[in-house]
């Protein structure tokens, strides 16, 4: 098999570089190792940014998002139970997030994937990616037992964090910085009617707690939780009433509740690889850089580097011009480390840590404080929040 772009892994960043290179003319093959029901099984991401929902209209999958994502023009932060309002729409513009689901997203673009007869080969095993370093990379992989080659151009890492691609670069070749947290998100979705119409970031003294959602009818939540809980250590009535407990009286007096037909456990880590390039792999997505998901960011991030790194192939293929691609690494990872920045700062501001003294959180009480009553602050937060313009 020959094509121009091998990608490996057929997640958000995969599927999305698939479609924006076949909006270009550039041929693509996707190798997944999970099936598709994995993929759009995934819960994950919540909230997409306008450039994301913008890069979903042009590729002609932008028509369920526009009729069922809910359009939020502001954020709510809380601490110790107060609860007050950020305005997106004020303070920049008329600018919003939508909240639509990654699951929704990845559903869309494997219906798109189908009707456009794009090559996405799911339950790849053992794949590999070799002659990285020459001008005829390929690509390895085997499907119920039988051996496969995959020849390209380039080969695309976008397998996630725990992927192939950024592990088959040699040590030394790049470099990796890393910020793991004391604490984890334990995640519930339940087909009750979320709690308010906007989300919740709530700061209180027995740790984080976030109230999302995905329509009017389901709610997601979130709690902050210790790293080695287990998920029988949670009943839907301790999560309920942990929630209820850091939302604050206001809040919980508006929680449904009801059975939660998902629980998941995350860890939190920041992580980023530098440079997105190893001779001619270039890494894309959480195989590239993980945030963590206080700033509602890693799928929004993923979507930026396809857009980049489109442009950057389509580029070379049109122009047989090789600047773009040398460019893509430092451009992306401009972006990155401000996402970096905002989404640490915003898990430091809201989350407990197991060492935090009086000071630390007199520290975080007083920049809630500032934000809940500074314009200045609220901006620079919906700044961030909305995300920031692709460059
Ligand atoms: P992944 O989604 O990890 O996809 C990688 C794919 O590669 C997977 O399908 C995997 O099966 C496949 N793969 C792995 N290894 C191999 C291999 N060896 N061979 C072939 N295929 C392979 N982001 C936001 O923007 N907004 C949010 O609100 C948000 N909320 C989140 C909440 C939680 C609880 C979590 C955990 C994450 C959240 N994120 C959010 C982050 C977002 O989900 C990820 O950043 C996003 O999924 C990254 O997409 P990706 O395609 O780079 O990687
Ligand atoms: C979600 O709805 O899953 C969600 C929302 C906001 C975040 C993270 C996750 O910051």
């Amino acid at each position: 098999m020959r094509t121009q772009v091998a990608i490996i892994g057929g997640g958000p960043a995969g599927l999305f570089l698939a479609h924006l290179l076949r909006a270009s003319g550039v041929e693509s093959v996707v190798l997944e190792s999970r099936n598709r029901a994995y993929v759009e099984g995934r819960v994950r991401a919540g909230v997409l940014e306008q450039t994301t929902v913008n890069a979903m209209r042009r590729l002609g999958i932008g028509g369920r998002v526009a009729r069922e994502g809910l359009i939020h023009s502001g954020t709510n932060l809380a601490l110790d139970g107060r609860i007050f309002h950020v305005n997106f729409g004020e303070l920049a513009a008329g600018s919003a997030v939508t909240v639509y689901g990654q699951s929704e997203v990845m559903r869309d673009l494997n219906e798109a994937a189908d009707r456009n007869g794009m090559r996405i080969l799911y339950e790849a095993q053992n794949v590999l990616p070799h002659a990285i370093q020459t001008t005829q990379p390929f690509v390895t992989w085997t499907s119920t037992d039988t051996p496969h080659r995959l020849e390209c151009d380039f080969v695309i890492g976008c397998d996630g964090f725990h992927g192939v691609s950024r592990a088959c670069i040699p040590p030394g070749a790049v470099t990796s910085f890393e910020r793991a947290y004391p604490f984890a998100w334990l995640g519930i979705l339940a087909d009750v009617p979320p709690c308010n119409h906007e989300l919740i970031y709530a700061n209180h003294e027995r740790g984080f707690a976030l109230a999302s959602m995905r329509s009017p009818t389901r709610s997601r939540y979130y709690l902050q939780c210790s790293l080695d809980d287990r998920i029988e250590d949670w009943s839907d009535e301790r999560f309920w009433d942990e929630l209820c407990a850091r939302l604050g009286d206001s809040a919980a007096a508006k929680v449904t509740r009801g059975k939660s037909f998902e629980k998941t456990i995350a860890p939190l880590r920041s992580f980023v690889c530098v440079p997105l390039r190893w001779g001619r792999l270039f890494l894309a997505g959480d195989a590239a850089h993980i945030v963590p998901p206080t700033g509602a960011k890693g799928l929004n991030l993923a979507v930026a580097d396809a857009i980049l790194l489109s442009e950057a192939l389509a580029k070379c293929y049109a122009q047989s011009s090789m600047t773009g691609l040398d460019d893509y690494s430092q451009r992306a990872l401009e972006r990155v480390w401000k996402a970096q920045r905002f989404s640490s700062w915003l898990t430091k501001l809201t989350h407990r840590f197991p060492q935090m003294d009086g000071f630390d959180r007199a520290m975080q009480i007083a920049e809630l404080e500032h934000l809940s009553n500074s314009r200045a602050a609220q901006a620079a937060f919906a700044e961030n929040y909305i995300g920031l313009p692709l460059v």
